[in-house]
């Protein structure tokens, strides 16, 4: 039963354009939009993974301890590169694995509108496993322009309880826009002129509709929750019309409380900002919005009986934010516990996380630099973003004897994920530099054979492979692979140092 019925309102299907145009930004262009280009590092790394699974396992545990013993079904949607749900699976695993003992307790359910992605995932040689055990099943999931979700439910069983986790997703979903006029809301139409010369993003203007007829939806509560934004100060808004078609509809396939975890930018009430006047509407490679939380909370409260848990008020930028339809989660004592425990530390991981990808850390010293790491949880990204820093602090200090590098180096490896993106081959080159530099060739020659496998023979592969040969002598082999580097990148400036390196040490007739 759907609750937006766009033929009897002309400007929300008009506005549904503009909404189809960002979704058909992430089909046209597939993983290929987190190449450098839509921001995805806040979401996609171990440390928020974990944050995730150690919440839902709490949830697990509640619903053992209140009788249940079933299993859940865990649905990502706008999954993008898959790369949450790499680590998302590898933490909760980890941590089932200590709290259960139901090996097979929960099945993950990756989702994107982009077929190419859906393609990407199932091929990807990191999953493949999860595949073949059945843990992981990848699916198409759009809400399209009617506020329909196109879904194939072979793959939902209906007997599990269902999680939702939606990380930056929500925000890429229909939102109408609405404006106080002449003391009643009003919704406003979307004119978006499109990117030209002078004009490179393209622009977008809201033009108010105070012909619109109520009521502006098919659920008794809508039009009673937009108008409680003007008691809290808010005179514009965007109400998330596509998460709450996507709720709505993910609730009624059982009888189930459903969970949703969502992660997002957003507002949870309007006392720390206010939506600007372009609705916080921002260009991030596409258009995204900043989700309505609050207006979320109070559909989820009122039309399907449930609670929500928001992460704090303040951290509009990004936060964590529960939701539970048709019970309390006050009920649920270990995910309230975990909830007021790691909710109120996501908003402050995000902006450390954005200060090092905009080079704003600075850290003194090697140890620093391990902690730092740690904290991060051996996301190869830190690594990547920080490694000319450490690489001049390292050769002025012996840290590498005194830390566990292969603990370390495993970490790394062990949470790096394939892309064919140039930052993935920076990332394993990284890791792969370290373990040289820490003269651990085992671990080094297994990664580069690891490299071989994702990225073929790039001019990065025959620096490592160079680097391996010259620091064991061998610096034949060594001048072998910096003269096929530099034929491949004649620009890169180690391998030319270290091939005159070997043209000094070698014989002239071995070289
Ligand atoms: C900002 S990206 C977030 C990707 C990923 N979750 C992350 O955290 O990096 C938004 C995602 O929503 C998906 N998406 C966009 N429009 C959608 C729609 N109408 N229905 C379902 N998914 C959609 C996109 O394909 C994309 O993967």
């Amino acid at each position: 039963m759907a609750i937006f019925d766009n033929s009897s309102s002309n400007w929300r299907s008009k506005n549904a354009q503009f909404w189809s145009g960002i979704s058909e930004f992430y089909q046209k262009k597939g993983i290929d939009s987190w190449d450098r280009l839509v921001p995805h590092q806040i979401t996609n790394n171990p440390e928020f993974a974990h944050t995730c699974a150690k919440l839902i396992a709490h949830y697990m545990l509640d619903c053992e301890q209140k009788g249940y013993s079933g299993r859940f079904t865990i649905i990502e949607p706008g999954a993008g590169l898959g790369k949450f749900a790499f680590h998302f699976i590898k933490e909760l695993t980890s941590l089932l694995s200590i709290s259960s003992t139901q090996s097979d307790l929960f099945r993950y359910v990756i989702t994107d509108t982009s077929d190419q992605s859906i393609q990407f995932w199932t091929n990807h040689p990191q999953l493949k496993p999860y595949f073949e055990s059945g843990t992981l099943v990848a699916s198409r999931l759009y809400v399209d322009e009617t506020l329909t979700v196109q879904f194939d439910l072979e793959s939902l069983p209906r007997q599990d309880k269902f999680i939702l986790l939606a990380n930056y997703c929500f925000d890429s979903l229909y939102q109408s826009p609405f404006q106080y006029h002449n003391h009643a809301f009003v919704p406003c139409s979307i004119e978006h002129k499109p990117p030209s010369l002078t004009n490179q993003d393209g622009s977008v203007h809201y033009k108010p509709i105070p012909s619109a007829p109520r009521p502006f939806a098919d659920c008794s509560f809508y039009d009673r929750i937009l108008d409680e934004h003007y008691a809290l100060g808010a005179e514009r808004t965007l109400m998330p019309d596509g998460p709450i078609a996507l709720i709505h509809w993910l609730d009624a396939l059982n009888d189930h409380p459903l969970l949703i975890v969502a992660s997002d930018k957003g507002f949870t009430n309007f006392t720390f900002d206010q939506y600007a006047s372009n609705f916080n509407i921002i260009q991030t490679g596409t258009y995204a919005s900043s989700v309505n939380f609050f207006a979320l909370g109070r559909y989820i409260e009122l039309a399907l009986d449930g609670s929500k848990f928001f992460g704090p008020a303040d951290q509009v930028q990004f936060g964590t934010h529960l939701f539970l339809t048709h019970a309390s989660i006050h009920e649920y004592a270990n995910l309230n516990l975990e909830g007021h425990s790691t909710i109120s530390t996501v908003g402050t991981y995000a902006k450390s996380t954005t200060n090092l990808l905009t080079a704003e850390i600075s850290l003194r010293d090697p140890y620093d630099f391990f902690n730092y790491l740690s904290s991060q949880r051996f996301a190869p990204f830190s690594l990547a973003v920080l490694y000319d820093h450490l690489e001049t602090a390292l050769q002025n200090c012996d840290i590498l004897d005194s830390i566990d590098v292969d603990r370390v180096l495993n970490e790394l490896l062990g949470n790096y994920y394939f892309t064919p993106h140039e930052t993935s081959v920076v990332e394993l080159a990284c890791i792969g530099n370290l373990a040289l530099m820490a003269k651990k060739f085992s671990f080094a020659k297994s990664l580069l054979d690891l490299f071989l496998k994702f990225h073929g023979t790039s001019y990065q592969y025959h620096r490592l492979m160079g680097n391996y040969f010259f620091l064991q002598s061998e610096f034949a082999s060594a001048a072998h692979h910096f003269t096929e580097s530099l034929s491949i990148n004649p620009e890169c400036e180690s391998s030319k140092t270290f091939l005159q390196h070997c043209e000094a040490l070698v014989e002239p007739a071995v070289i």
